[in-house]
């Protein structure tokens, strides 16, 4: 979305346009946006064989997935529905990764006959996967490098305490075990190095100590290195400059590569990366109201939409399309659920009246996937604007979509 000649715009399409075509609260997606960041990290990583399997829990619509599959991507899933919705748009069994974490092992066993690439991060399952599978299916190891030791933040703790992932480094040991007791065909280290790495130095450092593991496993392809890469939402928080890690990673690589004796496959599971950016959740606003001091702009939307801010505290940039250039005031942005529904607080935003339109950015990414339908409110609708058209992509929830599951009993 960008402001031209006083308008904010979508490839051209005013944002007004938009709501009166298909109303608000709806979620807007800038295919060309995600053609773009996906060109810049093809550009990061020049020299390596790259392969990037989109994270599609960050936004699984068919058409985003039909997306990345038309852009040459394959596909990161963490549920059997996702590697279904993944097989459904055309994804290649074998360019679908499955990654789920704490699972019984018939999801691992059905996702083996659908034909996926498994990644395993638990030595429960790992034996189960060799006593069931031996060496016939190849199976890649999700570690936990806790690489993040490297830097020293609050965040960093609070990644410590999300350790419920991956096999320790620790464990190696008994990764190696395995591998010989089954005769297990080990083909791929996997970490995940999540959003609070911002230095390309941290990152590298962290790649090193993966490399070191790497070569104690004789038959790999690939190394791959999750997600977790932050884009720019405009809270000048730092963000990893994609181009220059990539230049630089590329270098350490090739390096590992050498000493490997082979040339292998370079992973990354971006989905915020990519779809982050461009996602717009465009709202109106339907109440403004003076309360205990603060001036509260109230949205026909709420955290069941975007549950982001009040779930991580996460900032969204947010901006009245109406009035992109007038005088500016400071505002409360809450939704409509029935409890302390904060998009922001003490915001500037240009002068709010009833009626303008609300677009809340960078919702691309764990928005609409996020979302729910508490207070028995409808989700929105989708729209994916593709070569300056603007296309449903999804119909906004129905009161027949809220009590489809339900069954109606008789109580005597
Ligand atoms: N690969 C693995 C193994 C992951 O666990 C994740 C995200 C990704 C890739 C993609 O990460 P990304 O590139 O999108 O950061 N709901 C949270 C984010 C949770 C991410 C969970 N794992 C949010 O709204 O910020």
């Amino acid at each position: 979305m960008e402001l031209i000649d006083n308008k904010y715009k979508i490839q051209g399409i005013p944002v007004e346009q938009l709501r009166e075509q298909f109303g608000t609260p709806l979620y807007v997606y800038d295919a060309e946006h995600i053609r773009g960041q996906i060109r810049k990290f093809r550009e990061g990583f020049s020299t390596v064989d790259l392969h990037i399997k989109y994270a599609c829990k960050a936004l699984t619509n068919i058409n985003i997935l039909k997306l990345m599959l038309r852009e040459g991507l394959g596909l990161d899933t963490v549920s059997l529905p996702e590697l279904r919705m993944g097989l459904h748009v055309g994804f290649k069994p074998q360019e679908i990764v499955f990654t789920p974490n704490a699972v019984d092992f018939s999801e691992i066993e059905e996702a083996v006959a659908l034909g996926a690439k498994i990644n395993i991060e638990n030595l429960s399952n790992l034996e189960r996967f060799g006593q069931k599978y031996g060496g016939s299916v190849p199976v890649c190891i999700r570690l936990n490098p806790h690489i993040a030791a490297q830097a020293n933040s609050e965040k960093v703790d609070w990644w410590h305490k999300q350790s419920k992932f991956g096999i320790s480094i620790d464990q190696v040991g008994d990764v190696k075990a395995l591998e010989e007791k089954y005769n297990l065909h080990i083909d791929g280290i996997h970490i995940h190095s999540s959003s609070v790495i911002m230095s390309p130095e941290i990152f590298i450092n962290g790649a090193k100590a993966v490399f070191d593991i790497a070569l104690q496993f004789q038959n790999l392809d690939f190394i791959d290195f999750g997600g977790g890469i932050k884009v720019d939402v405009g809270d000048g928080n730092p963000v990893i400059d994609v181009v220059e890690l990539g230049k630089q990673l590329d270098v350490v690589f090739s390096d590992f590569c050498q000493k490997y004796g082979r040339r292998l496959q370079l992973w990354f599971e971006p989905g915020r990366y990519l779809v982050g950016n461009a996602g717009t959740l465009l709202t109106t606003c339907v109440l403004r109201k003076r309360n205990g001091g603060s001036e509260f702009v109230g949205l026909n939307s709420g955290f069941n939409h975007l549950i982001r801010p009040m779930f991580y505290n996460a900032y969204h940039e947010i901006v009245n399309a109406s009035n992109p250039t007038g005088s500016t005031e400071t505002y409360t942005v809450v939704g409509n659920i029935c409890e302390i529904d904060n998009f922001a607080v003490d915001r500037e935003l240009h002068q709010v009246r009833e009626g303008d339109l609300i677009a809340i950015r960078s919702a691309g990414a764990y928005g609409y996937s996020m979302a729910s339908t508490y207070n028995s409110r409808y989700r929105p609708a989708e729209v994916l604007v593709i070569n300056g058209e603007a296309k449903l992509i999804r119909q906004r929830d129905t009161y027949e979509d809220l009590l489809r599951n339900q069954v109606e009993i008789e109580l005597d």
